[in-house]
């Protein structure tokens, strides 16, 4: 390999934040170091604290360090935050603002989540298989802007408490996450729908007013559809698999994910990657986490599926460091280790088959490496070859 591409040294940051995010971090961290080793690249890890974590030890669920570690090197991993430790209703300081303050502060706007279920997992989602055919999902969820990030207030009023938040979008957030969707529609079967509450809301209606302009003006080739979110939420079970990419704002698209999961069989297997605007050369800044959450309840067990957190080292490797064949090695590892049903508890069908996080992470491992040899055999074979052919000159 290493005589035909150039190695890459990549600095990646880990906050494994809270409940399995340590397990589901450590999962992917080793999976990178196989990546590393088989197509000679360097990849030097720096943990930082986030989330319930960080609050434990700093009082800050988003310490300085943690903002200036993860702007200081080429791609952020992040596990997952939050628990009930933390989540009395009146705490001041909560896990979830560690998240949400890393999105913002590294101007992360553009969430990619892509929803592809493996067909030998169909007996683990409550749909028949053939409901499951041809679905190949991308949903771009808007991630710094909307009711996430308006002003939010608690009032006292003689009539009892008011509580408010605001839902803002500027024409440049809604236009900025519709040039990403597109793009991405561009190199799939180029149909994007666009997913409002254009009848209720005036940010909605600035959605759809501002979708329309730029894919008529930039993106013609690019089949546009608006659908209102409560349509959508049916029609992502009723009909999944007539979806390619779906552009939504940050709430209707952080539901509509979860929603989506069940399609694949279990969140645990969910990727997602957190982008920037490109920033010139091959590199941008980008935040990998699976969308699943901190399952406090698991949490220390050993048994959380590591495949979304995997899977996110995948993004990783493919939008931050522009290692796409790498990325690839380790999705195929990960749908051979699905196929040979080497399985976590949430998506296994056969409890007496079930195995731990880490028997399916050096599963995934070893299909890693495994390529490695199978490439070392080929090159070997070319070489034999091309020296017979020398010699016979
Ligand atoms: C997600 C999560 C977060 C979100 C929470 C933990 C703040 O649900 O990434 O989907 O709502 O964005
Ligand atoms: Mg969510």
């Amino acid at each position: 390999m290493n005589d035909f591409r150039e190695s890459t040294a990549a600095t990646i940051a880990t906050l494994p934040g809270d409940g399995v995010g340590p397990e589901v971090v450590a999962a992917a961290r080793l999976v990178l170091q196989a990546v590393a080793s088989r197509f000679g690249h360097t990849f030097t890890f720096r943990e930082g604290l986030i989330g319930g974590a960080a609050i434990d030890a700093t009082g800050d669920p988003l310490p300085n360090e943690t903002i200036a570690l993860c702007r200081g090197s080429d791609a952020v991993l992040l596990g997952a935050v939050g628990g009930p430790r933390w989540d009395s209703p009146t705490a001041r300081v909560r896990p979830e603002q560690g998240l949400l303050g890393i999105r913002r502060a590294l101007g992360l706007f553009a969430n990619l989540r892509p929803i592809v279920p493996y067909p030998s997992l169909a007996a683990s989602s409550p749909f028949r298989p053939a409901h499951l055919t041809g679905v190949d999902i991308l949903v771009v969820r808007e991630l710094t802007g909307g009711i996430y990030f308006g002003d939010k207030r608690l009032e006292r009023s003689d009539a009892g408490e008011i509580a408010t938040d605001v839902c803002t979008y500027t024409t440049e957030e809604i236009e900025r996450i519709v040039r990403v969707a597109a793009e991405l529609a561009r190199a799939r079967r180029r149909r994007l729908t666009s997913v409002d509450k254009a009848n209720v809301l005036e940010t909605s209606r600035l959605w759809r007013r501002t979708v329309t302009r730029v894919i008529a003006e930039d993106f013609s080739d690019v089949q546009l559809e608006h659908m209102l979110v409560d349509t959508c939420a049916m029609r992502l079970i009723q009909r999944p698999s007539e979806f390619d990419v779906v552009v939504t704002e940050n709430m209707f698209g952080d539901i509509l994910t979860d929603e989506a999961a069940v399609l694949a069989g279990s969140i645990g297997l969910l990727p997602s990657a957190s982008l920037g605007a490109v920033a010139g050369g091959a590199r941008r800044a980008g935040l990998y986490e699976p969308i699943h959450g901190s399952a406090p309840d698991i949490a220390g067990d050993g048994i959380a599926n590591p495949i979304g957190a995997i899977l996110s080292a995948a993004q990783l490797l493919r939008y931050s460091l522009a290692l796409g064949e790498e990325a690839r090695a380790v999705e195929r590892a990960v749908r051979l280790t699905v196929e040979a049903g080497v399985l976590t508890r949430d998506v296994s069908s056969d409890p007496s088959c079930v195995v731990t996080t880490r028997a399916v992470t050096e599963r995934v491992v070893s299909h890693v490496v495994a390529a490695e040899m199978v490439r070392a055999g080929e090159l070997g074979r070319v070489r034999q070859h091309r020296d017979e052919a020398h010699s016979d000159r």
